[in-house]
């Protein structure tokens, strides 16, 4: 009976995700989301209301999390001197910046709402973060009837399995660590090591689960709170660059004199290195869904890009900067929370904005990242390469209850053994894989989609360079410095191919598959959208 009443409101549904969608990308959105929600207009398309500036907002927003107040210390350990430190944190904007900008002519050229990839809004939505498996599907399936789609299915079984799980691992880690620093401070007291791991892990599991509860309660809920969240980090971050440069006027040059004393010159350690900045500018590769709202978006996407990336690489690089002028570097490396730190030599009293800031920060960051990743499996599960109920939704609240609480479960699960630095080290390996395979994707469809019309189209040498840093980045901490974690991703990718032969390809039931499917309904109150 509730199915039934389900499908009978999937206009509902369709208003309501279009709310999310809107308010999730920006302020600027909001307003005509509102109104055409209000005015029952029944074409849902998004409406052209991003402008330039709302454009770089929004990636600026994405982008700053919890990377630049946790990732310093690593980044610093294995880059061995505070000039190459800074480098590498230019390079990793750099980076960014060339794989934004290939993504750019990848999005461009296969325009979701259009074509053979058009569906309703409510699957519209569900597409923020899966972008990549429909041009792996697209890149590769062409090329190859039986491959195409693994890569797509191997895609989408890393994302939601590890990616989105270890994202919100590592900025519940950061949350704890960040929350609880001012408070022990505070009452002076010293955790020994096991006590710290319990506080820690208990802060996390509070985080994860507070910010589940608002992403299965209510969609807009989740999503309304974003923009004091954005404020929060934007003034942490201009205390940090102010006073840093306050301090380098007066004079304090020392630890940045050391230049490139002592630098790493292992390929291993640099790409390790790297792992931290990927983690600080990941996000960049969720942008192009704003294509959609953007007006003349084949102008306005690559300007975006080109003034939001490397806005946030001069921040962080501002803000190592600033940690540097005020921090020797062995207390930069041997910190947990080196933004308190930083606070606590030059704020006195004012020093609790920081731990704010940063708190405020993540939690924004763990929020976004949860609301997309509860719209992954939605796409996969149109493609027959997941399970159905992942791609139901809660029958009042609308919300993607199954996958939100699935990443959210694993995100717990792995802050039980991980800390921040080896969660990173995973998410960078696992990250730089899909980074290499989308930039193939690009260049193949070169060859595959030849005479298509490409509204932008890169030089691509730019696609190359990132494909091949990205290699680096895979093979070369292997190499080097093998990590038990590595080889687990591996493994997991691996798992994930013998997964998909019986139970995808040739289309076997998983034993049980429906009464669980049931159970999970009745658990969940989830049910099918119509066009699933
Ligand atoms: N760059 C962010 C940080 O420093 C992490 C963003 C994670 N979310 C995502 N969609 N990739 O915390």
């Amino acid at each position: 009976d509730s199915i039934a009443r389900q499908r009978s409101s999937h206009d509902d549904t369709n208003k309501t995700s279009q709310l999310a969608l809107a308010q999730h990308d920006g302020n600027s959105s909001t307003k005509s989301v509102n109104s055409l929600a209000d005015s029952d207009n029944d074409d849902m398309r998004l409406k052209r209301q991003v402008g330039l500036f709302s454009g770089v907002t929004l990636i600026v927003g994405t982008m700053i999390g919890s990377g630049i107040f946790v990732s310093a210390g690593s980044l610093l350990a294995n880059a061995g001197s505070p000039g190459l430190c800074l480098v590498l944190w230019a390079a990793c904007g750099l980076y960014s910046l060339l794989g934004a900008l290939s993504y750019c002519e990848i999005g461009t050229l296969i325009p979701k709402s259009g074509g053979e990839l058009s569906f309703s809004v409510y699957k519209h939505i569900m597409l923020i973060d899966s972008r990549e498996y429909i041009y792996f599907l697209e890149a590769f399936g062409k090329m190859h009837k039986f491959f195409g789609p693994i890569l797509a299915f191997i895609f989408a079984w890393v994302t939601v399995f590890l990616i989105n799980p270890s994202s919100v691992a590592i900025l519940s880690l950061s949350f704890a660590k960040y929350f609880i620093s001012p408070i022990l401070t505070a009452i002076h007291f010293c955790p020994d090591v096991y006590l710290s791991y319990v506080i820690d892990r208990l802060l996390a599991t509070i985080c994860i689960g507070l910010i589940t509860f608002v992403n299965c309660y209510s969609v807009s809920a989740a999503t309304r709170v974003q923009n004091i969240f954005t404020v929060g980090k934007l003034t942490a971050i201009a205390i940090i660059i102010g006073g840093g440069l306050y301090y380098l006027g007066l004079g304090y040059t020392e630890n940045l004199e050391i230049g490139f004393e002592g630098s790493a010159s292992s390929f291993g350690q640099i790409a390790t290195a790297f792992y931290g900045g990927l983690w600080a500018y990941s996000g960049w590769n969720n942008l192009n869904f704003i294509t959609e709202e953007l007006k003349d978006p084949y102008r306005n996407l690559p300007l975006a890009i080109i003034i939001a990336i490397p806005l946030t690489t001069i921040c962080y690089v501002l803000i190592n900067v600033s940690y540097l002028t005020v921090l020797t570097p062995e207390q930069i490396i041997s910190s947990d929370v080196v933004a308190v730190d930083w606070g606590n030599a030059v704020l006195g009293s004012a020093s609790f904005l920081i731990p704010l800031g940063v708190v405020v920060s993540v939690i924004g960051t763990t929020n976004g990242t949860l609301f997309a990743a509860g719209r992954v499996s939605h796409v996969v599960g149109r493609e027959g390469q997941s399970p159905d109920f992942l791609s139901y939704i809660h029958i009042e609240k609308k919300t993607p209850v199954a996958p939100t609480l699935l990443t959210s479960l694993l995100g717990m699960l792995m802050i039980i053994p991980g800390d921040i630095g080896t969660l990173i080290d995973f998410f960078g390996f696992a990250i730089s894989i899909f980074y290499c395979a989308a930039m193939v994707a690009l260049v193949v469809m070169r060859f595959t989609k030849k005479d298509e019309h490409r509204p932008i189209k890169v030089p691509i040498i730019i696609p190359i360079i990132v494909m091949v840093v990205s290699a680096i980045l895979v093979v070369a901490p292997i190499v080097a410095a093998p990590q038990v974690q590595y080889f687990y991703v591996l493994l997991f990718i691996l798992a994930g191919l013998i997964f998909y032969v019986p139970f995808v390809y040739y289309k076997k039931r998983v034993p049980g598959m429906d009464s669980f499917t049931i159970l999970m309904q009745k658990l969940l109150l989830v049910a099918p959208t119509t066009s699933h």
